[in-house]
């Protein structure tokens, strides 16, 4: 059996003829930026989360830099954050001209390590951005507390974990902004680049559509300086269709797991944790395992795609050596690093190829 990592046209195959007929609608329209197709896809994903707010953007990284920046966070400000995470999360705090700072994360659920923010902050320190990886929250409540009291901007990173819930609170509702995205493997994806902002406070949401469209709120006279950041209208058209199916997918996913975790359970690996509270979706099944890149190595050759999330953590990339964080600082993070392996899990993964992975796992002797 061939088990690929991921493959988006099976999901295509399940829903061409919604997507096929709202992209021929906005064609047809002819009308492709900052039109109905983004109104209604705003309207509909701030009210599946409950909040006042969504403003479409082009992408997951521009999301957290507008995000950031709306509050004011630029030159010289810290932002704190962890190292074990998508690059983009921190190059988007490089980008608005912050310096990222890092925290470790916890071994259990690979997720910042909050008892160890507040021994990080600094005069400067403006926002911490929690990345809520693999589809799974960062321990909020307490974040929430330390940020009030150091009068911090609490940006969450959502990219991994539409539809997720801490303490019944959905991602992206608990910060002052949560920052989407719609990169086609999501867990709601576009069929190109896509990205939002989620906020309950209406000045920032405000300045968020002026800062993604140029910085003005009417044409050619632009109060603030801006960039060109928006969620165009073929992709809001797919988003409208995918956002009917997220909870379902979400749903799915969860089940996926629940087969890998019953069926890995007694094999020497760690099955990922889902912290009491939270509901988890599951972006990636992330495992963790000593022998991991012997292990890889063994499933693909039994046909079974695996990657890794992220076997070099950020602080280490070249691209952020100057800010000279020395090997072995984050212990938890480069461990992490060392031993994290993704399986295959998306929605139209079916129960036999699930098993098949599993048997493999089985089978390994290494
Ligand atoms: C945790 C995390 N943050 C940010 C991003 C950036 O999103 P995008 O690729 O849409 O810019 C990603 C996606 O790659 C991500 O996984």
């Amino acid at each position: 059996m061939e088990i690929k990592f991921g493959d988006l046209s099976r999901e295509y195959q399940q829903i061409h003829g919604e997507i096929d007929e709202a992209i021929g609608r906005v064609l047809s329209r002819g009308w492709f930026v900052l039109g109905d197709e983004l109104k209604k896809f705003e309207d509909g994903f701030a009210r599946y989360l409950g909040i006042q707010h969504c403003v479409g953007v082009a992408n997951g990284t521009e999301a957290i830099a507008l995000a950031l920046k709306a509050c004011g966070v630029g030159l010289h400000d810290e932002v704190l954050t962890v190292s074990h995470t998508a690059t983009p999360t921190v190059s988007a705090i490089s980008m608005i001209g912050a310096k990222p700072v890092f925290v470790d994360i916890d071994p259990k659920t690979m997720l910042m390590d909050v008892g160890q923010v507040e021994r990080s902050l600094t005069s400067k320190t403006r926002a911490v951005v929690p990345v809520h990886l693999y589809g799974q929250c960062v321990d909020m409540d307490p974040l929430l507390e330390i940020s009030k009291r150091h009068h911090l901007f609490v940006v969450e990173d959502c990219a991994q974990a539409t539809g997720a819930t801490y303490q019944e609170r959905p991602a992206g509702t608990m910060g002052h902004l949560g920052a989407f995205s719609f990169y086609p493997c999501k867990n709601l994806g576009c069929y190109g680049d896509g990205g939002a902002i989620t906020t309950g406070d209406t000045n920032l949401a405000d300045r968020l559509r002026m800062l993604r469209n140029y910085g003005q709120r009417k044409r050619y006279h632009n109060e603030i300086v801006g960039y060109n950041s928006r969620l165009d209208e073929i992709q809001a058209a797919v988003l409208n269709v995918k956002l009917h199916y997220l909870d379902l997918w979400n749903e799915r996913r969860r089940q996926i797991a629940k087969r890998y975790n019953e069926g890995l359970a007694h094999l020497v690996l760690e099955t990922p944790a889902e912290a009491e509270g939270n509901r988890h979706v599951y972006h990636l099944y992330a495992i963790r395992v000593k022998s991991r890149d012997g292990l890889q190595k063994y499933l693909r050759e039994k046909g079974v795609e695996t990657l890794i999330h992220y076997r070099v953590p950020v602080h280490l990339q070249q691209a952020y050596a100057e800010l000279e964080y020395p090997k072995g600082c984050f212990p938890i993070t480069e461990s992490v690093a060392r031993e994290v392996l993704s399986l295959p899990l998306y929605v139209q993964l079916g129960n036999e190829e699930v098993q098949y992975v599993i048997s493999t796992l089985k089978s390994y002797q290494g």
